[in-house]
Parts: structure tokens; sequence; C-alpha cells
């Protein structure tokens, strides 16, 4: 099989850049490993940029998007029991929207069909090949026949642990990172949020966010050591220890529920900078993670395929490779500002093992200099809601 470009990872990368190339005549197909399931059922991000929204506007699968997201004009940052207000619609004039990445995902699945943009669920064993050359190449197993599709370009949208990263040769590899020494245990449950706006809050027990995916759906995470394992969690320890921390911030109040997920995610920052080698691109988290604090990754994942599909369709189009040249330069220099803005909030929330008194008032006179300066709070707004592309 032929085809203009390949696209490996059903994720918000994956799907974003198949329909952003699909609808400008481009063809294009996306090669899943997992099940659309097995993709739906993993709860992750949920809060959009204007960039992300956009994006779902331009292609006109935001119907859904637009009844039942929600806008959000402030968010909170907590220390211990005082909460100050970030009020990102004064401050900027933007907002975010509250709508779950499953929900984006599920959207974009759906409107595959329809917009002719084939999708190849339960794609096994995939390899990439001849990326340096002019006829790349990707082979896979699907329902136990070998398979092998042929494009002009690949792009590897397939997550921080997906194949396309490695294939690129080590003597061209540049990447940076560091690991946090705490996760983020998380849960969802249908339940009243415990106030109308999200909490980030640095508290003596360590961080903890109160996120909502509706009115009458929470998420919750706390900071927990790496050594913990989501079997150390019972529902109730983990509902005393967020009713412990938000009950005195939140005006309504921790509702309980049943869990309907649970999980522990590590945090890390990592950027690997080779996001483009010969004729393979790589989109979102295969080049880069945030730590979860401030929201970064799938809108990183949705500028990333910006760029891109804005530099694939020139090449189509007039056949100016100016914009692919240009594609990791500028994909950088914002993956870089998202990358800052999430370490500096990781570090500003969040308890460190080896800090000691002296970090921790440091982190309270910082917070008591947001609370206090209108240049400080646009500053962390204006991050929040997403850098210009
Ligand atoms: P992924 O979503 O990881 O998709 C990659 C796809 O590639 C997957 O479907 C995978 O199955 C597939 N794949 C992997 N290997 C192969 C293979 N060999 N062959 C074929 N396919 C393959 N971001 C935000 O912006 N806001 C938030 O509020 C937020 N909260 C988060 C909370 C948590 C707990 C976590 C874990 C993440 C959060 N993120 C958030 C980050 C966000 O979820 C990711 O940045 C986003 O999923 C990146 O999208 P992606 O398409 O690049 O990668
Ligand atoms: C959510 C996750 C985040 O990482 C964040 O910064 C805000 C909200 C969420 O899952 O709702």
């Amino acid at each position: 099989m032929k085809t203009q470009v390949a696209i490996i990872g059903a994720g918000p990368a994956g799907l974003l850049l198949g329909h952003l190339l699909r609808a400008d005549g481009i063809e294009a197909i996306v090669i899943e490993r997992q099940s659309p399931d097995y993709v739906l059922g993993r709860i992750r991000a949920g809060v959009l940029e204007t960039v992300t929204t956009g994006l779902m506007t331009k292609l006109g699968i935001d119907g859904r998007m637009n009844a039942e997201g929600l806008i959000e004009a402030a968010f909170n940052l907590a220390s211990n029991d005082r909460l100050i207000r970030i009020d990102i619609t004064a401050l900027t004039g933007k907002h975010v929207t509250v709508y779950g990445q499953t929900e984006l995902t599920r959207d974009l699945m759906e409107a595959a069909e329809a917009r002719d943009l084939p999708v190849v669920y339960e794609a096994k064993d995939l390899a990439i090949h001849d990326i340096e050359g002019a006829a790349p190449f990707v082979t896979f197993v699907k329902d136990g026949a070998a398979q092998r599709i042929e494009a002009d370009f690949i792009a590897g949208c397939d997550g921080f642990h997906g194949p396309s990263r490695k294939a690129i040769p080590a003597a061209a590899v540049r990447e940076y990172e560091r690991e946090y020494p705490f996760g983020w245990l998380g849960i969802l449950a249908d339940v009243p949020p415990c106030h109308d706006e999200l909490i980030y809050a640095n508290t003596d027990a360590g961080f903890a966010l109160a996120s909502m995916r509706s009115r009458a759906r929470s998420r919750y995470y706390i900071q927990v050591p790496l050594t913990d394992r989501i079997e150390d969690w019972s529902e109730d320890r983990l509902w005393d220890q967020l009713s412990a921390r938000f009950d005195p911030l939140s005006r309504h109040g921790v509702t309980r529920g049943p869990a309907l997920e649970m999980s522990i995610a590590p945090l890390r920052s990592y950027v690997f900078e080779t996001m483009r080698h010969g004729r393979l691109f790589l989109a979102g988290d295969s080049a880069h993670i945030v730590p979860p604090t401030g929201a970064k990754g799938l809108n990183l994942a949705a500028s990333d395929v910006a760029y891109l599909s804005d530099a694939l369709i020139a090449h189509y189009a007039s056949g100016d490779d100016a914009p692919l040249e240009a594609y990791q330069g500028k994909a950088l220099a914002r993956i870089w500002k998202a990358e800052r803005f999430s370490w500096y909030l990781t570090k500003l929330m969040h308890r460190f093992p080896e800090d000691g008194a002296f970090e921790h008032r440091m982190q309270a006179a910082e917070l008591d200099y947001v609370a206090g300066s209108q240049a400080m709070q646009t500053a962390i707004a204006e991050n929040y809601v997403g850098l210009p592309l």
C-alpha cells in the first residue's frame, strides 16, 4: 500500500494531524497499536488551550466540545488554606476549556470514517524503515498478516514509549531530561466538583489538584512518592486526603463517590530536540514530556501538529520545503517555553523530599508575592492559556 503521509499513533497528535492533512486533500493513514476502546480508556488531560480548541473548530469537529466543554475564566493556586485566584480572562482576554482528552479523541475517531481518514487499529510489531532515503516505509502485522505502507513522509505521533523516536540514529540525537521524585495519584468519579474552578494546592501534606470533567464529574490528583503503588491506596484513604486538603479551601467541599478510574503517573520533563530526521517528523509526546502541572502536554501535541500540518500542506501545494525545514526550530521554541512553565509550576506547588524549611518558606513567599502582584498573575495567566503559535 502507498500513501503520502503515514502517521504512527492514534492519540490526539496523530488523529489531529490526519484530519488536518485530509482536510487539504493529502492522503494519510493512521496506524495504532491498541484497540479504540483501549485508547479511549486512558484517562489523561482535561484542560484545552484555545490553540487546541481552535484546531477542532477549524476542522468543524467542535459540535460536542462547544456543547459540553466548560469555559474556565479563572483557576486558583492555593498556599495551605489561602486561595489565590488567577483571573485569566481579566488578565489576558482569553480562557481555557475543560473537555477531556478522551472526549476529544472520541470526536476525532468518530469523524475519521466520514472524512476518509483510514485508521488501522491493533497494528502489532510496527517498524520504521529507510527514513534517510527518498522512499521510507512502515511495516506491521494486522490480524496475523504482514503489512507494508510506503509513504513520502512518516509522522511519529506514537507517544513517549513508541518506536519513532528510537528509529533516529544515536549520532543525531539531542535530548534533555529531568525526573521528579514523585508521581500523581488521580481519581475520576461522578460527583460534583468541590469548587467551580480548578485549584492547584501547595499544602504541608503535599501537592493536590481539584479538577473536573463536567459539573457532575470530578477529577482529583495528589502527589505521592514514586515508591507508592496503586494497591497502597484504597478509595477511602484517597478521599480522606482530598477532604483534608480541599474542604478548607473549596466552596462546596469534597463529595465522595465510587472511582471510575484510579492510577498513578510519574512526573518527568523531557525534550528530544531531534524532531526531524530525514523523512521522519516527530510530534507530541514522542518528542517531549512535561510534568502535568499546568496542563501543557496535550496542548503542545496540538501546536506541534499545527506547525507540521502547515509545513506538509505547503510542500504538497507548492513544493515549498522551507516550512518543513523550519518545523523543528519553530516547534522547539514553543515547547521549551511550555517546559519552563510546567517545571516552574511543579517546583512552586510540590513538596520535594530534599527540601527543608527554608525552601518551604521560599515557596510560601513566592505564592504570597503572586497573590499581591498583578504582573506575576499576568505572567502565570498568559502561560496557562497558552502562548501564541
Ligand atoms: P499519546 O496520547 O500517548 O498517543 C500516542 C499513541 O501512539 C497511543 O495511542 C499509542 O497507543 C500509540 N502507539 C504507541 N506505540 C505504538 C506502536 N508501536 N505502533 C502504533 N501505535 C503506537 N496534557 C494537557 O495538555 N492537559 C492536561 O490536563 C493533562 N493532564 C494529564 C494528566 C495525566 C495523568 C497524564 C498521564 C497526562 C496528562 N497530559 C495533559 C498529557 C497528555 O495526556 C499527553 O501529552 C497527550 O496524550 C499527548 O498526545 P500524543 O498523541 O502525543 O500521545
Ligand atoms: C487536569 C490535569 C492536569 O494536568 C492539569 O494541570 C489540570 C487538569 C485534569 O485531568 O483535569
